[in-house]
């Protein structure tokens, strides 16, 4: 089944196409980073605007890299939900007169399972059951995975999600945005030591996370450098490192304890700061201590996309769900309401 993938919950728009026997055929993406650049975080009425600008360009594009015609496309999937509702819209109004156009079906995907089923579109894909660690910009959930649509919330962010951490800490430092990137390119100048950081909510038990005291953490440590007249670019790389290093290792604690209670050994990590440096090879030690896997998506695939949600729309549709021709959409929607592939097919 040939299927076009668009993706347009927040400030990328991603387009791919997938095919279920041949695999990845094209993807495409504009990123609106520069446009919402100049406010420091995304505006949900700029990006909506800009998604209907680069939709329909962005669909040529990747049938022309792939080769095929519109008239070949079996069926189209978009991002459903969770997301900014202006942003959804755009992308499951143009999914949906697509797909009635050419009267093929089409089917909304829930963007956290595109960004946990990622890694599926790598050469060495995990098989299932894993716990997946979901870490983007607006969550940070741990869950069970015993397959598409079987979901088992086992922790996830009281506050600030890490992305969002990231964000906002880059943001009071002066940093420009998205901050993950910047932080983890400053810190890798830092001066281990000089700076310990909190590691939240690791000395209790359970598998929920808390980021925001971190900011606040970081804030003061920054404030009181620049009151004693330090605001060198070496202390903010020192800063920079002490906070990627508590988010890091505090995310390490918890995979630990998931995997010790679900008796798991392959760990998924997803979202945006899942292409982090840093937290790749804390977690890769991790599970080489416990003689387990973690798997993750080329770091393309780990912030938002088309191809991923091309890959979990296909998935569903084999299954036979489909959605519409009325378009809804959901901005706050919980993975685990999902309905299983197994039930989907009987
Ligand atoms: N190398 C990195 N290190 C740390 N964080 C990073 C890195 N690269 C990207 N990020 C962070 O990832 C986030 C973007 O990821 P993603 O696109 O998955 O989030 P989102 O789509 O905004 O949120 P959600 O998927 O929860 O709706 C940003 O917060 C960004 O700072
Ligand atoms: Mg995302």
């Amino acid at each position: 089944m040939l299927v076009l993938g668009l993706e347009t919950s927040c400030d990328e728009t991603g387009v791919a196409l997938y095919d279920s026997e041949q695999g990845l055929l094209a993807d495409a993406l504009f990123s609106q980073i520069d446009l919402h650049r100049v406010y420091g975080g995304v505006v949900p009425e700029l990006a909506s605007r800009d998604h209907v600008k680069r939709m329909l360009p962005l669909i040529r594009q990747v049938l022309d890299e792939a080769g095929r015609k519109a008239a070949q496309i079996e069926a189209v999937a978009y991002t459903a939900g969770p997301g900014l509702v202006g942003a959804l819209l755009v992308g499951a109004s143009c999914a949906q007169a697509l797909a009635l156009a050419w009267g093929v079906p089409a089917v909304g995907v829930h963007h956290m399972e595109g960004h946990l089923l990622a890694p599926m579109l790598e050469a060495r894909p995990p098989a299932f059951p894993f716990v997946a660690l979901l870490v983007s910009g607006g969550h940070t959930q741990l869950v069970r995975v015993d397959g598409i649509g079987q979901y088992e919330l086992l922790g996830e962010s009281v506050d600030d999600a890490a992305g969002e951490a990231f964000d906002k800490t880059a943001k009071l430092m002066g940093l420009r945005y998205p901050g993950g990137p910047e932080i983890a390119r400053l810190a890798e100048q830092g001066t281990p030591g000089r700076f310990v950081f909190p590691r939240p909510m690791t000395d209790r038990p359970g598998l929920d996370f808390s980021f925001s005291g971190l900011k606040t953490f970081t804030l003061n440590t920054w404030q009181q450098c620049r009151a004693a007249g330090d605001e060198s670019e070496q202390t903010r790389c020192d800063i920079a490192l002490a906070f990627q290093q508590a988010v890091v290792e505090t995310l390490t604690i918890k995979c630990r304890r998931a995997l010790k209670q679900t008796g798991l050994k392959s760990l998924v990590i997803a979202g945006g700061v899942s292409a982090n440096q840093s937290l790749r090879q804390s977690l890769e030690k991790m599970l080489g201590e416990l003689k387990g896997q973690v798997f993750y998506a080329r770091p393309r695939f780990c912030t938002d996309n088309g191809a991923m949600i091309a890959y979990a729309g296909c998935q569903r549709l084999l299954a036979g769900q489909r959605d519409g021709p009325a378009i809804t959409v959901q901005p706050r929607w919980s993975m685990e309401t999902l309905p299983s592939l197994k039930l989907a097919a009987v």
